[in-house]
C-alpha cells in the first residue's frame, strides 16, 4: 500500500477500526476516509454504493460490525445475523462495483466448530457442529467468508479474510451486559478495588482456555497481510497461546492491585472448552505479535481509566 493509496476503514470508531487507523497513521498514510454510522447506516445499500463511488478507494479494511458478548449474542440472534449479513454484503458488492484493489474481511474464531482440535487450523472450517450461543453471528461470518471467494472466483476481486482470536484494548466496550470476558473483569476488579468488595464474581468454572490479542497487534498483522497475502483461503491471527479464565481473573487482579478473593459462579455458562488458533500459516508468512499479555492489560487498564474513568 503506498502511502498515498485511497483507505477506506469501515468500523473506524470500534475497538479493531480504530487500531487499524492508529497503524495506518503510523505508516504515514495520509489519504485514510471513515464515515460514522450517522453519516452513513452501512446497512443501508444506496448509502454504501453512493459512498463507495465518491471514495473509489484502492483499499479497503472491513472493521464494521454488530459485536457482542455471549448474553448479546443469545438475547439478539436476529441482529446478530441479518445486521452483519447486511453491512458486508453491502460493502463487498460497492467494493467490487469501484474495482477497489484489495479488500480485507474481517471474520472470527467462532467461525470454528465447538469441539474442532485444537489449535484450530484454518481448513476446520465447516467441518463441525458450531457454539450454539454465538452461531448466529458465526454463520453471518462463515457467509463473508465464501462472498469473498466467490467474489474472486466469477470476478477477480481480491478479497483476503482474516480470523482473529479474542481481541482486547483500547477502545474496547465495557459495558458488562455486551461486552466479553476480558474487559468485563478490567472493569469488575477496578470497582471491587475502588469499593474495597471483599470478592469478585467471575461467570462460569474458570477453567475454559482463551488466547486473547491485542488490538495494536492485529492492525500491524492486517496492515502485513494487505501487503503480503493474496489468497482466498482464510488466515487464523493470533498468539499461538492461551490462559485459563482463572489466570486471567489473576493476572488482571495483580494489574489493578486487588486484593480481595475471586469467586466462579458455577451457573453462568463456560461457552467453548477451549479456543486456541493455530497460527503457523501467519508466522510461516513472517509475521509475530509483539505485545505480551501483561503489558497489554496493563496499558488497557491505564486506558480504562484515563478515558471510560475520567
Ligand atoms: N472484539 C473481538 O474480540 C473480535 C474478535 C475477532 C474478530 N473481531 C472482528 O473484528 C471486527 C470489528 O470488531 P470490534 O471488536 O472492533 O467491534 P466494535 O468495537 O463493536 O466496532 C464495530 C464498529 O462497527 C460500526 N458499525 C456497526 N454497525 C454499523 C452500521 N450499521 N453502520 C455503520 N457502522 C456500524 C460500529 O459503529 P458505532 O461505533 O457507531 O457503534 C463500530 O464502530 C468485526 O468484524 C469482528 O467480527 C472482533
Amino acid at each position: 500500500m503506498n502511502q498515498h493509496a485511497r483507505i477506506y476503514v469501515a468500523g473506524h470508531r470500534g475497538l479493531v477500526g480504530s487500531a487499524i487507523c492508529r497503524k495506518l497513521r503510523s505508516l504515514g498514510h495520509d489519504n485514510i476516509s471513515t464515515r460514522s454510522r450517522g453519516e452513513v447506516d452501512l446497512r443501508d445499500q444506496a448509502a454504501v454504493n453512493q459512498l463507495f463511488s465518491e471514495l473509489k478507494p484502492d483499499y479497503v479494511f472491513m472493521a464494521a460490525a454488530k459485536v457482542g458478548g455471549i448474553l448479546a449474542n443469545d438475547k439478539y440472534p436476529a441482529e446478530f445475523l441479518g445486521e452483519n449479513l447486511q453491512i458486508q454484503t453491502n460493502i463487498i458488492e460497492a467494493a467490487h462495483r469501484v474495482d477497489t484493489k484489495k479488500f480485507l474481511f474481517l471474520g472470527s474464531s467462532c467461525i470454528y466448530p465447538k469441539f474442532a482440535e485444537q489449535p484450530i487450523r484454518e481448513d476446520s472450517l465447516l467441518t463441525g457442529a458450531l457454539e450454539p450461543t454465538n452461531e448466529w453471528y458465526a454463520i453471518a461470518k462463515i457467509a463473508g467468508i465464501k462472498m469473498c471467494q466467490a467474489y474472486r472466483k466469477q470476478f477477480g476481486f481480491n478479497a483476503i479474510s482474516a480470523m482473529p482470536t479474542n481481541l482486547y484494548g483500547p477502545g474496547d466496550n465495557f459495558d458488562l451486559h455486551s461486552s466479553h470476558v476480558l474487559p468485563a473483569l478490567l472493569r469488575k476488579f477496578h470497582t471491587a478495588k475502588v469499593e474495597e468488595q471483599s470478592e469478585v464474581v467471575v461467570w462460569g468454572s474458570g477453567k475454559p482456555r482463551r488466547e486473547f490479542l491485542h488490538a495494536d497487534d492485529l492492525a500491524d498483522a492486517l496492515c502485513f497481510l494487505m501487503d503480503h497475502y493474496d489468497s482466498p483461503e482464510i488466515i487464523n491471527v493470533g498468539v499461538g497461546s492461551d490462559v485459563t479464565i482463572a489466570q486471567l481473573a489473576e493476572l488482571i487482579g495483580s494489574v489493578v492491585g486487588y486484593s480481595g478473593s475471586i469467586v466462579f459462579d458455577q451457573t453462568k455458562p463456560d461457552g467453548t472448552p477451549r479456543k486456541l488458533l493455530d497460527v503457523s500459516k501467519l508466522t510461516q508468512l513472517g509475521w509475530k505479535p509483539k505485545i505480551s499479555l501483561e503489558a497489554g492489560i496493563r496499558s488497557t487498564y491505564q486506558w480504562y481509566l484515563e478515558t471510560v474513568k475520567s
